[in-house]
Formats: C-alpha cells, structure tokens, sequence
C-alpha cells in the first residue's frame, strides 16, 4: 500500500484515545509473554471507567496483572490460558477463570471462533520503508489473533527486535498505534546450583551431538544448556529460548546443520530472555520465529531427527503421571507446548525422539526451608495430569535417570524412588509396598 505513511500517521494516537475502541462486552486478548504491551495494558486499567464486562485472556503474563485484582473486578474478568504470578490469585480466589489448552491449539481455536476474541493488544517495532511492522519477539498466537480479532491496537516500541519468519505485520492491519519506546520485559537467567548442574548432567548424557533440543520454561533448561558446551552440531526447534541458547550459540555448539526441517535456522514461536537474546536475535538471519501451530505441531515436531525435549514439572507420582501446572488445585501455569513436544517427539519419524521431564527431586518452601519430595505415591488431590502416564517417557532429576515408556507399573515406581531424594526414599518405599502389596 503506497500511502501507508499516512494511515500510519491517522491511525497513531494516545492510549488513553485508543482505549475508545474497546466496546462493552469485548473479550480482549494480550499477545503472550514479553509481548504483552504495558502503556496499553495500563491505559486500558485506568479507562476502566468507559466500559463493562471485559473478559481479558492470554498466556503467559510477565507484567502487573491489575485487571485481575479483587479492585477491578467490577469491569475486569481473567480467563488464563497459562497463569503467572500476577495472575494465579485471581484464580484462587474464584473470581478468574482457567482454560486447560495445548499452545499448538490456541491459533485454530482463533480461526475456529472457539475462542472468541474481539480486541487484540500487541507490541510492536517501528514500521520499516515498506510499511511493515515486527511483532519481534512472539509469533505464536499473536499473527493468527491480527487476522481473527475486530480491533488490533498496537504499542510501537523501537526496542521491539525485527526477526525474521512470520512476523511481519503491515501498517493497514492495525487500527490504533501507541508511539511508547521502553525497555521490554525480560526474565533473568536462573540461577544454576549444584542440583540443577546435576540434572543438566543427567540430561547431558541423553543428548547426542547433532541432536535437535526443544526447550521448556523455567530453571531446569539453562541448567541442560550449561551442560552441552562440547556437543557439537546441534539444532534449536523450540517453542521459546532464553539466554541460554546464546550462551551455547557463541560456544559453537549449535549450527543447526543436523534438524532434518528448517536447517541453518533456530525455529521458535517467542523469546524470553534479557536484551542479550533480543540483540542477538535482531535481524539474524539464523533466528526464525513462526506461529505456534507450526513450531509446536506434533506432525511438524515429529519430522526433526536426534529430537530431545526437555520440560519440567511439579510432581510425578508412582505410575509416571506427571503435574506440571497446578499444586494440588492450585494452578501455577499452564500445559503450555508440554504435550505438543512430548507427543512429537513419541511419533518422531527416524524413531530417535526423547521426551524428558526434568525436575529436582524435592520443592522447598522458601520460608520454611521445608522440603516435600515431587516424586510421589499419589498425586496431590485436586491436581491435574499435564502429560499422562502413556505419554511419559524419560524422568530426570539430580540423582538420575528413570523411563517410563514401555514400563511396568512397579518397574516405573522402583525406578523413580531410586531417582527421588535420598531423605525420601525410605518413606516411599514403604508407600510402595503398601501401594502394590509387594515388597520393595
Ligand atoms: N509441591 C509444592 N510446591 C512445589 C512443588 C511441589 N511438588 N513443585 C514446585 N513447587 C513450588 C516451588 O517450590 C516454587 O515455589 P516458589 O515460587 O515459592 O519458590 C513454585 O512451585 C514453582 O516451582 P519451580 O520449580 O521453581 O518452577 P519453574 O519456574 O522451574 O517452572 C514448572 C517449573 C513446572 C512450573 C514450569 O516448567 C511449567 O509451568 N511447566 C508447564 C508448561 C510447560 O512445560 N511448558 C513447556 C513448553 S515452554
């Protein structure tokens, strides 16, 4: 479109004008994680007063989550499809909502009107010569939810990465531009003990050089990345990455030349990270990001070769059920790309693919100091299998290694009682027993 300038011109406005085309009963939808715009979440909390009945819906949130306070809920109503820790109160409490979905899903309920959304708020860069915008650092659900939703308001940050795949946006597509330029938001390395070395090591051992590696949220995978400096030939299909793959990049250990798909290039549907993976993912050709019902497809997954996914969890009970989102009934995060990988990796064509779950073997309260073992008898009441016994295959923690598929019921307990920690392992053995009127 010639004249795009000059949309781009009577289309750029204040937030608080762009908050006027947010319509009473609107669903309004966030683009996922560190896309999430914040002036425009902001100015929709201080419009609150211009309408009714909001239901507001996304992923994985890093910011403030004030729409979802007990204060707002008179105009404001969370339905999650991930919680995160602004978010998981509201829940809670009763006055939010969850809804269980595989990430790879969320862009075909869009297009399916499954789920329903009528506003989108979305980051992004500052448009190019062509009249194009970079939604920069999420793909995912954020390119189908442009097409999908009545209204596209858009904060245009010049801190906004422009990444190569599908990603570019024109200027007609949007309806509202926000000229705000602010650092993004960014999710600090964790820290890398000598229990999650551990578990890096373990994982280590089950990855070959050449091996494709998805990598899942949380401390545990930069824990595994830390672990394969001397691998060689590596590939990056994954649903997000974090500074740890640019850690193991400058290393030389990735090249991508060994994927079977997409080689030469790191396939992702977002990044979380700090600005050093925002920088190194600017304009690299290497870096591809592609919405999540390609990235995380388990048809397109399972065409990748020497495939290791690595995920965590909170709780794996004796026959391999595994807990990765809720404490018991309270829900702490999502299924996220869990099953879509774990699935893929099982029907992998060269037959080579691995699904690990990777956990340490207890959680410890932080005020407490308390420790509870995340191998258990029986899952906490309440909560809900992510990925389930048939699914499960291989399950890491800092004492070692165990295997489900194809496993006994009683060989999957043995195994994992032997990879639980050692403070625990007496009082499980004797639930064991109980459990299978057997001994040990
Ligand atoms: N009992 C009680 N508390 C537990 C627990 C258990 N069995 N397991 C974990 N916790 C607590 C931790 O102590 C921690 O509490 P804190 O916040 O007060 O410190 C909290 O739950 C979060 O656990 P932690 O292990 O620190 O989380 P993490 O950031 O490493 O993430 C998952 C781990 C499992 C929550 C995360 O990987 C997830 O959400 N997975 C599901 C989605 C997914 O796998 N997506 C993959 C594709 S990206």
């Amino acid at each position: 479109m010639a004249d795009w300038k000059k949309l781009y011109e009577e289309r750029t406005m204040s937030a608080d004008k762009a908050m006027e085309l947010i319509q009473d009963g609107d669903r309004v939808l966030f683009a996922h994680a560190v896309a999430e715009p914040q002036i425009l979440v902001d100015a929709m909390v201080a419009n609150k007063h211009l309408y009714k009945d909001i239901t507001v819906s996304h992923m994985v949130t890093l910011g403030k989550g004030e729409y979802s306070l007990p204060e707002n809920h008179d105009v404001f109503t969370f339905e999650g499809w991930f919680t995160s820790p602004s978010t998981r109160k509201s829940i809670a409490e009763g006055h939010g909502e969850f809804v269980p979905v595989f990430f790879h899903e969320v862009p075909k309920y869009l297009r399916q009107d499954i789920f329903h959304e009528d506003v989108l708020l979305v980051s992004v860069s500052t448009p190019d010569e062509h009249g194009y915008c970079n939604v920069g650092v999420s793909s995912d659900y954020t390119m189908q939810a442009i097409k999908s939703c009545r209204t596209v308001l858009a904060e245009v940050n010049d801190q906004v990465p422009v990444v190569f795949g599908d990603t570019f946006v024109h200027v007609s597509e949007i309806d509202a531009f926000v000229i705000n330029n602010h650092p993004l938001f960014e999710s600090a390395p964790a820290k890398i003990g000598p229990v999650e070395e551990a578990i890096g090591k373990n994982c280590a051992s089950l990855i070959e050089d050449g091996a494709t590696l998805q990598l899942g949220i949380g401390a545990i995978p930069d824990a595994v990345l830390s672990q394969l400096g001397e691998k060689k030939h590596l590939g990056i299909h994954s649903e997000m990455i974090a500074d740890g793959v640019v850690d193991l990049f400058e290393k030389g250990a990735i090249d991508c030349t060994e994927k079977g798909i997409d080689e030469g290039k790191m396939v992702v549907t977002f990044l979380m990270g700090t600005k050093k993976l925002y920088d190194f993912a600017n304009k690299n050709p290497m870096v591809e990001l592609r919405p999540v019902d390609y990235v995380n497809h388990p048809e397109v997954v399972a065409q990748l070769k020497n495939l290791v996914c690595i995920n965590a969890c909170v709780q794996v009970d004796f026959m391999g059920q595994i807990v990765s989102e809720c404490i018991g009934t309270r829900q702490i995060s999502g299924v996220g790309g869990q099953v879509d990988f774990v699935r893929g990796a099982a029907m992998s064509h060269d037959g080579k693919g691995k699904a690990i779950i990777a956990m340490p073997s207890v959680a410890t309260n932080k005020k407490t100091g308390e420790m509870t073992s995340k191998i258990v008898p029986f899952i906490d009441h309440g909560a809900a299998v992510t990925t389930s016994r048939c699914d499960a295959d291989y399950i890491v923690t800092e004492y070692g290694i165990a295997r489900m598929k194809g496993r006994p019921i009683k060989d999957r307990a043995r195994q994992l009682i032997n990879i639980a920690h050692p403070d625990f392992r007496e009082g499980l053995k004797e639930e064991f027993e109980k459990r299978f009127n057997c001994a040990f």
